[in-house]
């Protein structure tokens, strides 16, 4: 199969030209002024931008947690993905306490299989709950397995939570074996208590949740775990970070040169703490840990994407329903699933926030948003970017289409939940076609093709994948 995308304007995160670019089953063949080549298909992208196909390197598919599951599967998840513009996604598996990893990713191979299967090609973060040293090889078998990052978390005591020892041991490993690390910064303990304080005084309404996650308890996690990563040799990536307090401990260890990278999500980039003033118990929708945050921390997060204290941007998607899922917390906060959707409307989103609004240029919005996350994770540039040899996962991204996004609008809603986090925000600069290795996923805003998503086994830190 070959296709041949004529008239549009190729930006990557360095380039931006007018050329065509012709496709050979799964990888991108030629670049080219006016080429002339025969295709099975043509694709006329005259005023459109051909951008890499988004890498969500944060989501949560068919997630247990808080006593339920995440709304979205693997079929679901990667379709509304798609839809949005992202052709990759990493999402987390789980090692079951006292169980083996290797067993955590063969449950996730397995969740990923079932059904129609993703749309959309996929990696796996591992998130690691225990790690005596009589596991530390299994480690090792994960890289080979292309496992090549881990999460931690020194949150949500009893359930994902680990301590420090355990955090040294799985960095130290990590750091050997030429793998990533990615943290949950938050002082878990420290919030339990305050939480408890809270419940004590009577307290059960949504807004609690904010109130009870102080942004210096996860300042204080981001320093911690940076101290740790430093003295274990290991290259560290802050997921979700939240508010300039955080940010202020990346930006001094970057200038000390550690190696340190952060993401940030669009929910704090564009929501704020007074979401959870809403009526009665509509606050829940957006109870995710972090929390959101006061608004003045929006600006100090768009400065750290331009001065490149942030590296990337990802959703953290992780759905729950409101009506029967959030409502599990319906008599007190600390039993609402934490998460909330995203996936289908990051690209969106930082187009409209990032280069309608002037605060990032057309190449930084394909790095936050692809090729960063492809250097980071070992995808690099096999995808992230457009360029001969490399997969043909490819959007045409409208730059003048507006829309408003809605749990009603079918165009921006295909996620498997009851209600749209960013409801009634208008953006302009919308996805169009998507291929995902040569194949039209979506074209014009249909789905064209059912699964054909790939696992992709991931690189090394440092390393190529070609
Ligand atoms: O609230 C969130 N973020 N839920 C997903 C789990 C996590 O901490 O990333
Ligand atoms: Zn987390
Ligand atoms: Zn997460």
């Amino acid at each position: 199969m070959s296709i041949l995308i004529q008239n549009g304007r190729v930006i990557t995160a360095t380039d931006d030209y007018h050329a065509d670019i012709f496709i050979e089953d799964e990888k991108i063949s030629l670049i080219g002024k006016s080429l002339k080549m025969e295709a099975d298909k043509v694709i006329d992208a005259k005023g459109k931008y051909v951008i890499p196909g988004g890498i969500d390197p944060h989501t949560h598919f068919d997630m247990p947690f808080g006593g339920t599951m995440s709304a979205d599967d693997f079929e679901s998840g990667p379709r509304a993905a798609a839809f949005g513009g992202t052709t990759c996604v990493i999402d987390f598996a789980i090692q079951t306490k006292g169980e083996s990893t290797l067993q955590g990713l063969d449950t996730w191979h397995a969740k990923a299989a079932v059904g129609k299967k993703p749309l959309i090609d996929y990696g796996f973060h591992m998130i690691i709950t225990d790690m005596p040293d009589s596991r530390l090889g299994e480690m090792r078998t994960l890289a080979d397995e292309g496992v090549t990052s881990y999460k931690l978390f020194m949150a949500y005591p009893g359930v994902l939570y680990v301590d420090d020892g355990t955090l040294y041991r799985a960095f130290r490993q990590a750091g050997e074996n030429g793998t990533r690390i990615c943290m949950h910064a938050e002082n878990g303990i420290v919030i339990d208590e305050i939480i408890k304080e809270a419940v004590a005084d009577g307290h059960t309404e949504p807004k609690w949740h904010g109130l009870t996650r102080p942004t210096r308890m996860e300042a204080e996690g981001v320093y911690r775990s940076i101290a740790i990563a430093e003295v274990a040799n290991v290259p560290l990536y802050i997921v979700h970070l939240s508010c300039s307090d955080a940010l202020e401990e990346v930006k001094r260890a970057r200038m000390r040169g550690v190696n340190v990278l952060a993401e940030t999500c669009p929910q704090y980039l564009f929501l704020d703490k007074s979401y959870y003033e809403k009526e009665g118990f509509e606050g829940a929708k957006w109870v995710m840990t972090p929390a959101l945050r006061e608004k003045w921390n929006q600006d100090e997060l768009w400065q750290g994407l331009k001065f490149r204290d942030l590296e990337t941007i990802a959703t953290d998607h992780c759905p729950f329903c409101f009506k029967e899922q959030k409502e599990l917390g319906l008599e007190t906060f600390t039993k609402i699933p934490n998460g909330a959707p995203g996936v289908e409307n990051r690209m969106s989103l930082i187009y409209n926030g990032g280069v309608v609004k002037g605060r990032m240029d057309l190449n930084r919005f394909v790095e936050v948003t692809s090729t960063a996350a492809a250097k980071a994770f070992g995808l690099f540039p096999k995808k992230g970017t457009i360029a001969v040899g490399t997969d043909a996962d490819i959007v045409i991204f409208d730059p003048e289409r507006k829309e408003t996004i809605s749990v009603d609008n079918p165009c921006t809603h295909h996620m498997r939940v009851d209600f749209s986090a960013y409801e009634g925000f208008e953006v302009q600069g919308f996805t169009e076609t998507v291929l995902s290795r040569g194949r039209v996923i979506i074209e014009k805003n249909e789905q064209k093709v059912e699964g054909g998503g790939n696992f992709i086994k991931r690189a090394l830190v440092n390393s190529r994948l070609d």
